[in-house]
């Protein structure tokens, strides 16, 4: 049984594209406040996880969002239902300025009186969109549109973020503010489930990892557990 505070609770997922049957029952947890990580090679379904959970890819099972199945929404109730979602490919407004962006990412809040995050607290993570916010997002570098699309989704209150690969592709400064985000959500206690194929960031900040491996979580446990044992690395992350 899930302990009582899960703040998402994935069961027996099956996910499809098509006749291509991609997850065999997988299962997993995230807790309230807690990061984490999901590993595994490339092709394994680490990405048909997080578009299963957002209703993008047809699939059977359940996912529990604080107790309650959002299996089945559309991808705009089950970011309405508490969770942001940034994609592999950076996704941004190309014609609108960033704060353009950031501005259409806020969420009217459900509870709170008021927003937990500002367009301020986006700059402080990331000065460097302070610096452009006029100007057009399609104009940035690979890197400020990871930015950009990091701080949009925080925009939206989510309770739990999920993460695809932030990290790939960027120069190892960015990689740092990439950190720092993700430092300050887990400050917040923002629930976040980070996709990563970057052991060394992964393990760092999470609490606990789960490794995928064919479409089924072949390993759970904390960072301290994943380095401790070799034969998982080797069969199932190094290359
Ligand atoms: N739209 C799609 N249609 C058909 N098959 C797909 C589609 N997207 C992914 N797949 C297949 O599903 C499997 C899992 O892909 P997925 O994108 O989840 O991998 P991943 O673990 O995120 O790895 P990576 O991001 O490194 O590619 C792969 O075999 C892939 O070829
Ligand atoms: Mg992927």
């Amino acid at each position: 049984m899930a302990p009582p505070d899960a703040m998402l609770e994935v069961r027996d997922l099956h996910a499809y594209y098509g006749k291509s049957h991609i997850l065999h029952g997988v299962e997993m947890q995230v807790g309230e406040g807690e990061i984490v990580a999901l590993l595994g090679r490339n092709g394994v379904g680490r990405s048909t996880l997080a578009k299963a959970i957002m209703g993008l890819v047809r699939c059977e099972g359940q996912i529990l969002l604080r107790g309650k199945d959002v299996r089945g929404l559309r991808t705009f109730e089950v970011a309405q239902a508490g969770i942001g979602y940034v994609p592999e490919n950076r996704d941004i407004f190309p014609t609108l300025t960033v704060r353009q962006n950031l501005v259409l990412g806020e969420k009217r809040s459900r509870s709170r009186q008021k927003p937990r995050w500002r367009l301020d607290d986006m700059y402080r993570m990331f000065p460097r969109l302070k610096e452009r916010e006029d100007t057009a997002a399609g104009l940035l570098s690979g890197g400020e549109q990871q930015m950009l699309t990091l701080c949009r989704t925080l925009m939206g209150d989510p309770d739990l973020i999920i993460i695809d690969e932030p990290t790939e592709g960027l120069a190892p400064l960015v990689v740092a503010q990439v950190g720092e985000y993700l430092k300050t959500l887990k400050a917040r206690g923002i629930s976040v489930l980070l996709v990563e194929q970057k052991q060394a960031i992964a393990l760092d900040i999470s609490q606990r990892v789960y490794v995928m491996g064919h479409g089924q979580i072949v390993f759970e446990g904390t960072p301290q557990q994943l380095r401790a044992d070799a034969r998982v690395r080797q069969e199932w992350l190094e290359v």
